[in-house]
């Protein structure tokens, strides 16, 4: 390797090193009465995202479709220890409902300290076929409907200093096959709070925005796409919203978990042709 390459990668560890010293520590106290309200929390990374906040006697307004299974989750939050927990059932591909989410939250929990966007409507794992129509819904499910909510509680957030938390994944960083509408939705939600980000940065807001790249994670929901077609290692959802609520708690700008994801972003950046090859070869497909 030339001194080049040594000097690239001497610092790239020092500035390793120094982002991860200067990142605050996360109190659990600071959870405590915390006013949080989680989107798409009746199963896999929401629910676990609901758990963690009960046991750190947060409260908390969880939202899904299915009411009776919101229910079950809202007892279990208060057995862990929730200060508070209450539901409301909603349909995110619906205009009303995301304003109607939030102005719930607002009336229960009086305010709010979190606002975590993590729901996002079933789509295929298949190719592209042409379906304009799902498209357009899952845009409204998991795109619309976040920047609706997050306008709509940002004056809220404002006043108690809040944090607002985007779960995104890879997809929303880099194509893949099969999930075409889905990465679309993604990339549309990278996008969109990066640009809030920076305004929120120069209004000198007191709002925090924390957008979270996941890579594959064993819900149920993502096992059973994946199952048989991919030998791509999955992560725990419940290490994962562990890691979303530090983040927001932390007010960081960015999550990668796990970390690697991190240099697949880079990667595809740096070496387009290999990383595209390692993509379309990580999935078995024959045409
Ligand atoms: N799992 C992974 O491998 C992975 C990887 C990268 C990123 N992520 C991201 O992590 C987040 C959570 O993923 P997950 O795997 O935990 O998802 P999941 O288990 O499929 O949960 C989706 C949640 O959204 C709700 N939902 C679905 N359609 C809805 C609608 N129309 N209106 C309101 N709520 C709706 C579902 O409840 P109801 O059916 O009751 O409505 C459920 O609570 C997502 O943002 C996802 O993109 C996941
Ligand atoms: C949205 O919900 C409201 C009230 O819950 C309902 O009146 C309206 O018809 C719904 N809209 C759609 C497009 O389903
Ligand atoms: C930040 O919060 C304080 C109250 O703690 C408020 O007076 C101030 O207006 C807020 N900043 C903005 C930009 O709204």
């Amino acid at each position: 390797m030339g001194p080049f390459g040594k000097i690239l990668i001497v610092s790239f560890l020092i500035a390793y090193i120094a982002v991860k010293w200067t990142t605050p520590r996360f109190d659990p106290e600071s959870l405590k009465g915390a006013r949080v309200l989680v989107t798409g929390a009746s199963t896999g990374i929401g629910e676990q995202m609901a758990y963690h906040y009960a046991r750190f006697g947060a409260k908390i307004v969880i939202t899904a479709r299915r009411e009776k299974v919101l229910q079950q989750v809202v007892e279990r939050c208060l057995g862990l220890g929730a200060q508070k927990a209450l539901y409301i059932a909603a349909d995110m591909a619906n205009e009303s409902d995301p304003d109607k989410v939030v102005d719930f939250a607002l009336e229960k929990l009086g305010s709010l300290d979190y606002l975590v966007l993590n729901h996002i409507g079933p789509t295929p794992f298949s190719m592209w076929d042409g379906d304009v129509e799902h498209t357009r819904w899952l845009m409204k499910v998991n795109f619309l409907s976040y920047i609706q909510m997050a306008w709509k509680a940002l004056p809220s957030l404002e006043q108690s200093k809040g944090s607002l938390v985007v779960v995104s994944s890879v997809l929303g960083k880099m194509s893949s096959p099969f999930v075409a509408p889905y990465t679309s939705t993604k990339f549309a939600l990278n996008g969109f709070f990066g640009s809030l980000y920076h305004e929120l940065a120069m209004k000198k807001s007191n709002v925090s925005v924390s957008i979270c790249t996941l890579g594959l994670i064993d819900t149920e929901s993502a096992m059973e796409k994946v199952r048989g077609v991919t030998n791509i290692q999955a992560y725990p959802a419940t290490e994962a919203a562990l890691n979303i609520i530090t983040t927001g708690a932390t007010k960081q700008q960015e999550l990668y978990y796990p970390w690697f994801t991190h240099i697949m972003c880079l990667s595809k950046d740096w070496f387009p042709s290999i990383t595209s090859y390692v993509i379309q070869n990580s999935y078995n497909y024959s045409p």
